[in-house]
């Protein structure tokens, strides 16, 4: 018998099976995109039993689009629409997501956005620079003479965690723990998480939570110059907020801090060593650089997946009819690669000027931290490959199996 395919197409019908644990797909996702756009770039996804749309237009006005939300139960009950109830054992967990940013709609989302938005705009970020080249620097002072490194761990989540933790004012040793609850916590955007990964996901939540609340109460007694220290100080029109707020939103920018960027910067030296494009020319000027680094946002996002929900019965261009409180999946990696945006998709070819990829997003939710998480790549990527010029892959490196965060099992070095 001849093995499963990672994907299956039934065109006429515009259905599509994807088995997104099977190798061919997660370690290279972007051949699977390339038959969803052959064929139906808006598609039923039998084994997600909902819309999932690939097309970069489609992807970016969906993004965009009102009549789509984050978030369901601020328009409707669960009882309307066949919601479960909560599980009593994720209640620490859904704690944090109650009031978290990307889990809100307007005007909640608004009024939180406004309030920490202020601290990531470019000229605020830009400020970070020298912190930035300079923590680099003293990593990679630390295994320059090794002639080898795991570059994951100590250098492409090394620097946005450790960034993100001074800006919101969390003491440095606190960075193996918000790396250990973070990862447990985010494990929960899987498909289907099992049981386990619901009582570890809950209790990393409430340990963070816990944490927290005395960093949040150390900050009342003795005010600094940090993001947390602006959030619990800074007013919207006399309101200011709540404890669950303040919460949830260090916890989520903490999180979201770090999580997509370290796969980021592997996936973008990855592509780089594989390429067949000489470091020194792709980090020649500032210009070339921000051009590299869009093209490996584009070319090998870490972010490949985010889901709505329809605020009310729709019928979408294609023929598509959705009911309220339907999901759908907008696959902002397929978008990404769709031929009908850039030429020659499949080709890392970073003086492409072909408009913005959407790794992060679009819209109301587009990402907050994408100065940063830019910042951060401009600086870290070509001072890594100027300090090691000989660096090359000591293998083929394994890339996780995990749709949702599509990076790197590890990054080995040698040079
Ligand atoms: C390469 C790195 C990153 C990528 C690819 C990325 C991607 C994204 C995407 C796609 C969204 C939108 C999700 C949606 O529409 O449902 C988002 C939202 C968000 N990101 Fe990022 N992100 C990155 C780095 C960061 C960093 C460094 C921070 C630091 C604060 C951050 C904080 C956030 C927050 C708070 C939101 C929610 C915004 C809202 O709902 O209004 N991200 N990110």
């Amino acid at each position: 018998m001849l093995p499963k395919p990672a994907i299956s197409i039934d065109r006429a019908k515009r259905r599509v099976s994807i088995d997104v644990h099977h190798p061919d797909f997660y370690r290279s996702p972007s051949s699977a995109y390339a038959e969803i756009h052959a064929h139906c770039p808006a598609f039923y996804w039998n084994e997600r039993e909902q819309w999932y749309f690939a097309g970069y237009d489609q992807v970016n006005a969906l993004l965009r689009d009102r009549r789509f939300g984050r978030q369901i139960l601020h328009v409707a009950t669960r009882e309307e629409l066949g919601i479960p109830s909560p599980k009593a054992h994720l209640r620490d967990f859904d704690a944090l997501e109650e009031h978290s940013l990307l889990e809100l709609e307007p005007p909640a989302h608004t009024r939180l956005r406004t309030l920490v938005n202020r601290a990531f705009v470019s000229r605020q970020i830009e400020q970070l620079r020298p912190d930035i080249q300079r923590l680099s620097h003293v990593i990679i002072d630390g295994f320059e003479r090794d002639g080898e490194v795991e570059l994951l761990k100590t250098y492409a989540e090394t620097i946005p965690v450790t960034i993100i933790a001074r800006m919101l004012g969390i003491p440095v040793e606190a960075t193996p723990n918000l790396l250990d609850w973070s990862h447990r916590m985010v494990r929960m955007y899987v498909f289907n998480p099992s049981p386990e990964t619901e009582h570890d996901a809950n209790q990393a939540s409430a340990d963070f939570a816990d944490y927290l609340r005395t960093i949040i109460a150390e900050k009342r007694r003795a005010p600094a110059d940090d993001l947390l220290t602006h959030m619990i100080t800074s007013e919207k029109d006399g309101e200011r907020l709540s404890e669950a707020e303040l919460v949830s939103t260090a916890a989520l920018l903490l999180n979201a801090g770090h999580e997509a960027t370290v796969h980021q910067i592997g996936n973008a030296v990855r592509t780089i060593l594989q390429s067949d494009h000489a470091p020194e020319d792709l980090f020649a000027t500032e210009a070339t650089t921000a051009l590299a680094v869009e093209e490996c946002l584009r070319f090998a996002a870490p972010l490949h997946i985010f889901q709505r929900f329809a605020l009310s019965d729709l019928d979408l261009d294609d023929g598509i009819s959705l009911r309220k409180g339907d999901k759908i999946g907008l696959m902002l990696g397929a978008a990404n690669v769709d031929p009908r945006k850039f030429s020659d998709p499949l080709h890392f070819k970073p003086m492409r000027n072909e408009g913005a990829n959407v790794s992060f997003g679009a819209g109301l939710h587009f990402c907050i931290g994408a100065p940063l998480a830019r910042l951060e790549l401009n600086l870290s990527l070509p001072i890594l490959f100027q300090r090691l010029p000989g660096m090359r892959l000591k293998h083929e490196p394994e890339v996780r199996d995990s749709f949702h965060f599509h990076g790197l099992e590890r990054l080995d070095l040698v040079w």
